[in-house]
């Protein structure tokens, strides 16, 4: 079974969302491994969006991740990452399909309810920035 690695950010966690999210992945069939409830630091953002730093949008981002609590999950199941990036929807908003959770739940671009692993290679690495063996209920 594929892993990816889910968090609700700060935006979708403050409206109270959390629950709603966590149960449309169940539902579509996704089995939760590990859950975390946590304040990301500035460490932790810069190194989960590594990729990203730099970029003009990397402080708006960082500002808004540490902003209040995330919730981090490992999800698993066939496809697992094609199949949460598609119940989350495009990254921006307004792109977004309806009944995805961030056509939903997201205000733009950068507040955007979710982030999930885009490939294979960042579920390891990030999964692993949240969780460690022990933690992941395989
Ligand atoms: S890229 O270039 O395709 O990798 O970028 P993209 O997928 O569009 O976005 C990558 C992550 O950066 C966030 N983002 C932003 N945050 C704040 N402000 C702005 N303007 C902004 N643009 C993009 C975006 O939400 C993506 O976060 P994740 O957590 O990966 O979904």
């Amino acid at each position: 079974m594929e892993k990816t690695l889910v968090l609700v950010k700060p935006d979708a966690f403050k409206a109270h969302h959390t629950g709603d999210i966590v149960k449309r992945y169940e539902d579509e069939g996704l089995q939760l491994l590990a859950m975390r409830m946590m304040k990301m630091t500035k460490e932790v953002a810069a190194k989960h969006y590594e990729e990203h730093i730099g970029r003009p949008y990397y402080g708006e981002l960082e500002t808004f991740m540490t902003s209040g609590p995330i919730v981090a999950m490992v999800l698993a199941g066939e496809g697992a990452i094609a199949k949460v990036r598609e119940i989350n929807g495009k990254t921006d908003p307004a792109e977004a399909a309806e009944g995805t959770i961030r056509k939903l739940y997201a205000a733009s671009k950068g507040e955007n309810a979710v982030h999930a692993s885009d490939s294979p290679e960042s579920a390891a690495r990030e999964i692993h920035i949240f969780f460690n063996e022990t933690e992941i209920f395989d």
